[in-house]
C-alpha cells in the first residue's frame, strides 16, 4: 500500500531526514516511535505530499505521491491550528465530506456518528474555541474518522487528552482497524501505546532520521488494555523498544549522551501521568 524508498529530507541545510526506507501493507496499522526532532512529523508531511523530499520516492498503490494523494487523512500534531474556527464542531468534521454523494443529511449522520465515538455527541453545535485543547483534538480525529480515508496519518493525536480517554481512543483505533479497511501510519511518544495498537513499530533514531528497526508485535489481534499488557510478550517488547530509544535519543544533559539512569534519558517506557 504504501512504499518509502530512502527518503531524505533537509530544511535550508539542515537534515531531518536521511535514507529512511519501509513498506507498509493494507489495513496495517504501523507504529512510529522516536526521539523529538528525529524527523517524524518530516516523514508524515513527506508522505501526505505536503513537502517534497529532497530525495527518494513515496509510492502509495504503487504510484509515486507528487501532491496531496486521494484517499488520505491526517490528524495533525498541532490539532488548534486544524480545526476551522468559525464553523462548528459538526459543519468541522463533515467539511471534508463535502464532495460525497450522501447528502446533507447522510454527512451529517456520519459527522455525529463519528463525534459519538470520540465522546463529543454533545458538542456538535458548538465552536472549536468553546472547546478544551484536549477535546478539539478530538474533534480533529473524529473528522479524520469521518471521511473514511484509505490511509490514515495521524501525528500524536492523542497527545492532549487524559489518560482515561486516551485508553478509549487507542480502543477506538483498533475497532477501526478491525472495522474498516484503513491503513494507519501513528507516530507516539508513548511505548506503551506503540506496541498496544501496532501491528509493527518502526523505531527512528536521533535526527536526521533514520530507521533503528522495524518490529513485529507478535501479539493476538483482539487486544484488551489490561490483559494484552501483562502477556510477556508485550512487555517484552515494550522493554526493546524502550531501550532502542534510551539509547539512541540525544541527552539532554551537557556534555552528550545522559547516563540510562539520568531523567533526561529515561525512554519512559510507561505514559506520562
Ligand atoms: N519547517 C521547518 N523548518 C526548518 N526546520 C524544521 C522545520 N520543521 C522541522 N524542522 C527541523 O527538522 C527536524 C525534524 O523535525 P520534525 O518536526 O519532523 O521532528 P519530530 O520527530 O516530529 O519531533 P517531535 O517529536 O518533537 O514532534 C528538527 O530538527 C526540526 O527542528
Ligand atoms: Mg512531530
Amino acid at each position: 500500500m504504501l512504499e518509502v524508498i530512502g527518503l531524505s529530507h533537509a530544511y535550508d541545510d539542515h537534515a531531518a531526514l536521511a535514507g529512511i526506507s519501509f513498506d507498509v501493507r493494507a489495513r496495517e496499522l504501523v507504529s512510529v516511535v522516536g526521539p523529538s526532532g528525529c524527523g517524524k512529523s518530516t516523514l508524515l508531511r513527506a508522505i501526505a505530499g505536503l513537502i517534497r523530499p529532497a530525495a527518494g520516492e513515496i509510492r502509495l498503490a504503487g504510484r509515486p505521491v507528487s501532491g496531496i494523494p486521494a484517499g488520505l487523512a491526517v490528524v495533525f500534531q498541532d490539532y488548534s491550528r486544524s480545526l476551522l474556527p468559525w464553523m462548528s464542531v459538526r459543519d468541522n468534521v463533515m467539511f471534508p465530506l463535502r464532495r460525497r454523494a450522501l447528502g446533507r443529511a447522510g454527512r451529517r449522520r456520519a459527522a455525529d456518528a463519528a463525534l459519538a465515538e470520540v465522546g463529543l455527541a454533545e458538542a456538535a453545535g458548538r465552536f472549536p474555541w468553546q472547546l478544551s485543547g484536549g477535546m478539539q483534538q478530538r474533534v480533529a480525529i473524529a473528522r479524520a474518522l469521518a471521511y473514511r480515508p484509505s490511509l490514515l496519518l495521524m501525528d500524536e493525536p492523542f497527545g492532549s487528552v487524559d489518560a482515561q480517554t486516551r485508553e478509549d481512543l487507542e480502543d477506538l483505533l483498533l475497532r477501526v482497524r478491525a472495522d474498516t479497511d484503513m491503513t494507519i501510519l501513528l507516530v507516539t511518544h508513548d511505548i506503551d501505546e506503540s506496541v498496544y495498537v501496532g501491528d509493527r513499530i518502526l523505531v527512528m533514531g536521533r535526527a536526521p532520521g533514520r530507521v533503528l528497526a522495524d518490529l513485529a508485535v507478535d501479539l493476538p489481534t483482539a487486544r484488551d488494555r489490561i490483559e494484552t499488557r501483562e502477556l510477556p510478550a508485550f512487555i517484552r517488547l515494550r522493554s526493546a523498544v524502550g531501550r532502542l530509544v534510551r539509547d539512541n535519543a540525544p541527552g539532554l544533559v551537557a556534555g552528550g549522551r545522559s547516563a540510562p539512569d539520568a531523567r533526561s534519558g529515561h525512554p519512559q517506557p510507561d505514559r506520562p501521568g
